[in-house]
């Protein structure tokens, strides 16, 4: 069995700045609604025009990744793409990414696990390279949730919340002691309504879509129980936090940082006080860019690490919780 690590890490935000005022004009919600809530102040949109999307901010972020690595695009043996907003509903972002990196032609696997799309990516990653079929892979999370969200006020209980932006790493076959140490996965498909969109899918009747809802366009909107979803949110972290740091012999005394999925910044500190760590245990981004489901943790990671916040050594716990639901942790030895 060999060991695997991750040696780059990379992030791109767009570059238009939205604030909650800036949505106010849109709907109505004010600033004290949306910061009180969630304790987001801004996020990024894709602009008309900037030439972003979901694959191309992910090839920004995979080169900051690669360049990190001392590597190239020629060097990478897998792409594995978190996402839940593809630029295309098939194929997956993967394909995309491989072609606008030149690469080989490797293997290009989409992930569709939502806020927990890069937890999940990160175990598909480290099990190829521990097992010895790859050397190094390419992960990637990446969304466009602007061009998909209701900006009317019939959508405000959503569309405040979600962000624009990708964060790529490179997991690599390592020969010394740190690295990933162990990746823990869940899900629980009968809550799968509860944080959802519904089409398009094979499963969706465009035809009877249309007939239901005459004076609108296609309600491809995503549904979210919001209550319902920050109760399951909060016990699920604590718990996958902790099966990850009891299977390696760890307390959360041990960590050095958490980088939970950036959901709403009152979820991170509720399993902060839950678990009771320290604020320089846990790393929170969200303030800025709101909630950007698969990218936010590799986005938080590589802005930590460029903080000198992840340091050799350190213990560092990726952790999420998404639609699905789905959640998962990853134990990482920096
Ligand atoms: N601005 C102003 N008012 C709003 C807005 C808005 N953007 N959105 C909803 N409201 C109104 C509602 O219409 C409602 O009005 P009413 O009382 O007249 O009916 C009122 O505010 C309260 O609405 P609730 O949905 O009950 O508000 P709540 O306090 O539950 O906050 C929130 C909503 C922020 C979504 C909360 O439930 C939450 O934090 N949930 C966790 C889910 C989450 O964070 N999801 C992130 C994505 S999922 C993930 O990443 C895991």
């Amino acid at each position: 069995m060999y060991k695997s690590k991750i040696t780059g890490v990379g992030h791109y935000v767009p570059e238009n700045v939205v604030t909650n005022h800036d949505l106010s004009k849109l709907m109505d919600t004010n600033d004290a609604w949306i910061q009180e809530r969630t304790g987001i102040k801004e996020r990024r949109h894709i602009k008309k025009g900037d030439g972003n999307s979901t694959s191309v901010m992910g090839v920004k972020a995979s080169k900051i990744a690669l360049e990190r690595a001392n590597l190239t695009p020629n060097d990478i043996d897998m792409i594995v793409f978190a996402t839940l907003s593809p630029d295309m509903y098939f194929p997956g972002g993967g394909v995309q990414v491989q072609e606008m990196l030149g690469m080989r032609t490797v293997p290009a696997l989409d992930v569709r696990n939502q806020c927990s799309g890069f937890v999940y990516s990160i175990s598909v990653a480290d099990q190829f390279v521990k097992t010895g079929m790859y050397k190094n892979i390419l992960v990637i999370g990446a969304e466009n949730h602007s061009g998909g969200l209701d900006f009317t006020t019939r959508g405000r209980g959503v569309s405040v919340i979600f962000g624009d932006g990708a964060g790529a790493v490179v997991v690599s076959r390592s020969d010394d002691e740190s690295g990933i140490l162990s990746t823990h996965l869940h899900s629980e498909g009968k809550h799968k309504d509860e944080l959802a969109l519904d089409g398009p899918s094979t499963g969706y009747w465009v035809p009877e879509i249309i007939e239901d809802n005459p004076q609108e366009n296609i309600p491809y909107y995503p549904y979210m129980n919001g209550q319902f979803v920050f109760k399951h949110a909060v016990v699920r972290f604590a718990e996958v936090i902790n099966e990850g740091l009891e299977a390696n012999n760890f307390t959360a005394n041990d960590i050095n940082m958490l980088i939970p999925h950036q959901a709403n910044l009152r979820i991170s500190q509720f399993i902060q006080k839950k678990m009771r760590l320290s604020d320089d245990q846990v790393f929170n981004n969200i303030q800025k860019y709101g909630n950007t489901t698969a990218a936010s943790i590799p986005i938080a990671l590589s802005e930590a690490w460029e903080a000198g916040k992840i340091k050799d050594g350190d213990l560092v716990v990726l952790a999420a919780f998404g639609s699905g639901f789905t959640w998962g942790s990853v134990i990482i030895k920096w």
